[in-house]
């Protein structure tokens, strides 16, 4: 596996596997890796000859910087478990070379950033928009894979490769859950051992939900069971709930008081101590 520390070693990298007829799937990451980056890993290999991760923990997609500060860096566990999934070549760039003196574009979609998880953190998507857009001018893949839980950041994506014309086919791949359905994440890691048993709460609430919205409950009324699920929970602050059209993130079509008669992806935001955890739905009733 080629470990390149600037942009230049990675596009080396990519011209060498385009050189011998190669195609490029990407996956970006903030390091701290677990299984669930591997099915992003293992998706990538499954449709391209060669597969390029990058590891960086993206400054301007954090608002607060004591979240930047204590996001866990574990880069020599990361490049191990790339390596034995069989990614051929890693990116781990300086902020310095990603984000130059006086740089001063920025990428953002305008109303899929502000809404809902961007509501809760202002300039988020902008942040992941813009970190995105550079990572894949610099590597240039034919595809890049994303995970399915963070629903609303893989809509900003496909929104942004679709508007600015990438030629990138962006795949959501399926949210890995551990044993008792708590969706991995980065930040699973920072939870107390009381707060990981109580984050299962999340996962408790999208299966009600997803059993009520099958015997024809209304959003209504899966909202309202949602949030005592979580409010059952003492170490859980309920952040953000919505219920949405898949893709789009639009409001639903119909009344939220008619049973659920369209698909739907569900959005939750929960806090747990000082950790903030997010999980989704999609639902086809
Ligand atoms: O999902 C993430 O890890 C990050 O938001 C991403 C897409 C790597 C951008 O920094």
């Amino acid at each position: 596996m080629h470990v390149c520390r600037s942009i230049a070693a990675i596009r080396d990298a990519v011209a060498g596997f385009r050189a011998t007829g190669h195609s490029v799937g990407l996956v970006t990451t903030m390091g701290a890796l677990h299984a669930g980056h591997m099915s992003l890993i293992a998706a990538a290999k499954r449709d391209h000859g060669r597969v390029v991760a990058t590891i960086f923990v993206n400054p301007t997609q954090f608002g607060d910087p004591k979240d930047l500060e204590t996001y866990p860096r574990t880069e020599a566990a990361d490049l191990a478990m790339l390596e034995a999934a069989g990614c051929d070549a890693v990116l781990i760039p300086r902020a310095d070379e990603i984000y130059p003196e006086a740089d001063e574009t920025i990428v953002e979609t305008r109303d899929l950033a502000v809404r809902m998880h961007g509501a809760l953190r202002p300039g988020h998507f902008r942040g992941v928009a813009t970190v995105v857009t550079k990572l894949f001018n610099i590597t240039r893949p034919d595809a890049a894979y994303f995970g399915e839980k963070d629903y609303q950041q893989l809509q900003v994506i496909r929104r942004m490769a679709h508007d600015l014309h990438m030629g990138i086919d962006i795949h959501g791949v399926p949210t890995l859950r551990e044993a008792d359905g708590l969706a991995m994440s980065s930040r699973n890691v920072r939870l107390t051992p009381e707060d990981r048993a109580a984050a299962v709460c999340l996962n408790r609430a999208l299966d009600r939900a997803e059993r009520m919205a099958m015997e024809r409950a209304s959003p209504a009324q899966i909202e309202a069971a949602i949030r005592a699920t979580i409010a059952d929970e003492p170490r859980a602050t309920l952040t953000g709930l919505d219920i949405v059209s898949p893709g789009s993130l639009a409001f639903l079509r119909h009344s939220p008081d008619a049973p659920l008669s369209e698909p739907a992806a569900i959005m939750i935001s929960a806090r747990f101590g000082e950790v903030l955890l997010i999980d989704q739905r999609e639902i086809t009733p």
